[in-house]
């Protein structure tokens, strides 16, 4: 194990006999940020990757995104699974472990590891999250769950699937809930599907949550909170740069744009200069120039029809156990559980 840790160049931190994690250098984790910021803002169609939404901030107020009327994806995903725990506590054993990617504040994950409680005398939870709040997640875990140890990877999710591959025999059921995979574009969706499939085992489960897609209007307010907190959340990734980069964005000069591109099948966030300015970026040597109603685009989210679903997994080399739905007529998102073909 310690030679994995050394050859993924991870510095491990050991809190306690339950709870230890794996986090890059920050001088990597830093270099990476100002190069991939260069590289995404100094072309014609500028964009920032959604996954630097997440510094302690954007984590929080995506928990308050969460809590929001129009936000139904985690009222009704939390439903799904609620409605699913008898069926899923019949698919796990007591070799299983839960993984987790993207795990964020892990609070749809109590809902499994109730599962796996009455299962196991010791649970066995491995997330994997870019942010800082993996940290707080899991000690709050701790505090609800006596039997319970955490091994986190504070990465991204491909970092954390190469760590898990040659990591020991256990079985993994792998969850990637919240439709956080709608952010990726379909090319790179299959790219990272293969990748998944080819980390698990035979036995290994794979349990998948995407939105689906529905009316243009509830799919916008849901991404335009009568609150602003979307606004606020997308904004923040301005506030992070200017932090971490040494970056004089004036976040006042921007807006939250956000719409449903029927054509594409996905939400589309952007944030939209409101004049014609320039911002320097210090430690990714660029100065960017944005003229008014200049776009950068933050984030896609994409949304799917059942058969794509099918499509995606089955493209991706999985077999299909199950498809689960909310129970309300409107069918708004989906679990799918798959292991290997
Ligand atoms: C949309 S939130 C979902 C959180 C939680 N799973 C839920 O369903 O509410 C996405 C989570 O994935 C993490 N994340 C985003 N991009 C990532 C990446 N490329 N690698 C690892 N984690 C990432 C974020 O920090 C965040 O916690």
């Amino acid at each position: 194990m310690d030679t994995i840790q050394k050859n993924l160049n991870y510095k491990k931190y050991v809190i306690d006999s339950d709870l230890r994690y794996f986090k890059p250098h920050a001088s990597k984790i830093e270099k990476t940020f100002a190069e991939t910021i260069y590289s995404s803002l100094n072309r014609d169609t500028k964009y920032i990757d959604s996954r630097f939404f997440y510094d302690k901030k954007g984590s929080a107020l995506f928990e308050k995104i969460c809590t929001q009327p129009e936000y139904y994806l985690t009222r009704t995903e939390i439903g799904i699974i609620k409605s699913i725990q008898a069926e899923l506590s019949a698919l796990v054993d007591c070799n299983f472990r839960l993984v987790e990617l993207g795990s964020g504040a892990s609070i749809k994950t109590r809902l499994i590891l109730d599962v796996f409680a009455g299962l196991q005398d010791t649970v066995e939870y491995f997330p994997i999250d870019i942010s800082e709040i993996l940290t707080e997640s899991s000690e709050q875990l701790l505090l609800s769950y006596g039997n319970l140890r955490i091994t986190g990877i504070i990465d991204t999710y491909e970092g954390g699937l190469e760590f898990l591959k040659n990591y020991d025999d256990k079985k993994n059921l792998i969850v990637f809930l919240g439709s956080s995979f709608g952010n990726f574009s379909p090319s790179d969706g299959q790219a990272f599907l293969k990748k998944v499939n080819s980390t698990m085992r035979p036995g290994d489960l794979f349990l998948i949550g995407l939105d689906l897609v529905k009316d243009t209007q509830i799919l916008e307010s849901a991404y335009n909170d009568s609150k602003g907190v979307t606004a606020q959340f997308n904004l923040n990734v301005l506030s992070r740069i200017n932090d971490e980069l040494d970056a004089d964005f004036i976040p006042k000069n921007f807006a939250h744009h956000s719409f449903y591109n029927k054509k594409d099948q996905r939400i589309e966030m952007h944030l939209r200069s409101l004049v014609n300015q320039s911002v320097i970026i210090s430690k990714s040597h660029l100065v960017l120039n944005l003229k008014r109603d200049e776009l950068i685009h933050t984030e896609n989210s994409y949304k799917y029809t059942i058969h794509q679903i099918r499509n995606l997994l089955e493209g991706a080399g999985f077999y299909i156990n199950r498809i689960w739905l909310d129970d309300d007529d409107a069918k708004y998102f989906s679990l799918t559980l798959a292991s290997k073909a």
